[in-house]
């Protein structure tokens, strides 16, 4: 099994990393982000709730994440490939929630994979996305929030994982491939994990 967290800036590529890690290391996939996206979407009352926090930038709140979470685990888990958490924790009560969580289900984080692009670069992608798709937080004034957002409440994990001796940076500029490349390095020298294909 091999659990792992892929954790950066807004823009930073977790999702396209992660859907290399999937395909490649044959695991799980959630973003708390897409989750809430699809919700949206739908819809639904949760969705209409997401959406007032996803559109200024800010986070939704912790108790709620969390739940989303806990009842999504089960599934994930339940085949003992592992999971990519993409998107979470992106708060210390998130994160101390989510290694209570895999420990009720037998299991733990091995790893997380911090993505490092220098924030200029993150804007660039993040507003070419936003004009290429529609996606509605990529526009400026949101994009400037989810970053002061990200250094507020997120990258204090930073530290707190590696003082638990499992944050892995990850030069997270250059092509796709290339920092792909980067995080195998990684996940081995870390866990002794190879990717499957
Ligand atoms: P979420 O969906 O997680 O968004 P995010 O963290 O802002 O990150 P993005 O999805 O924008 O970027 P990414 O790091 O996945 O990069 P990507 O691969 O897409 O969260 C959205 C919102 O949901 C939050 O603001 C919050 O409101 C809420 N939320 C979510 N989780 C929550 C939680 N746990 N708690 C509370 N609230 C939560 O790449 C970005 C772009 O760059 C793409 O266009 C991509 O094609 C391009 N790109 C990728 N790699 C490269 C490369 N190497 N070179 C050039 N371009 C590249
Ligand atoms: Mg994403």
């Amino acid at each position: 099994m091999l659990n792992l967290v892929i954790f950066g800036a807004p823009g930073s590529g977790k999702g396209t990393q992660s859907a290399r890690l999937i395909d490649s290391y044959g695991l799980h996939h959630i973003s708390t982000g897409e989750v809430l996206r699809g919700e949206i979407a739908r819809g639904t009352e949760l969705g209409k709730l997401a959406d007032s926090y996803i559109s200024k930038g800010n986070l939704i709140p912790d108790e709620l994440m969390i739940r989303i979470l806990d009842d999504m685990l089960p599934t994930l888990l339940a085949d003992g490939k592992g999971v990519v958490f993409d998107g979470f924790p992106r708060t210390i009560p998130q994160a101390e929630a989510l290694e209570q969580l895999l420990l009720k289900h037998g299991t733990e984080l091995h790893g997380v994979l911090g993505l490092e692009v220098p924030e200029p670069e993150l804007v660039t992608r993040m507003l070419k996305r936003g004009a290429e798709t529609g996606r509605a937080d990529d526009n400026e004034e949101t994009i400037k929030n989810r970053l002061n957002v990200y250094h507020a409440q997120t990258q204090p994990l930073q530290n707190y994982y590696q003082q638990k001796g499992k944050y892995l940076p990850i030069e997270g500029t250059g092509v796709v491939d290339e920092i792909f490349t980067r995080i195998a390095t990684h996940i081995e020298k870390h866990t002794g994990q190879r990717p499957r294909k």
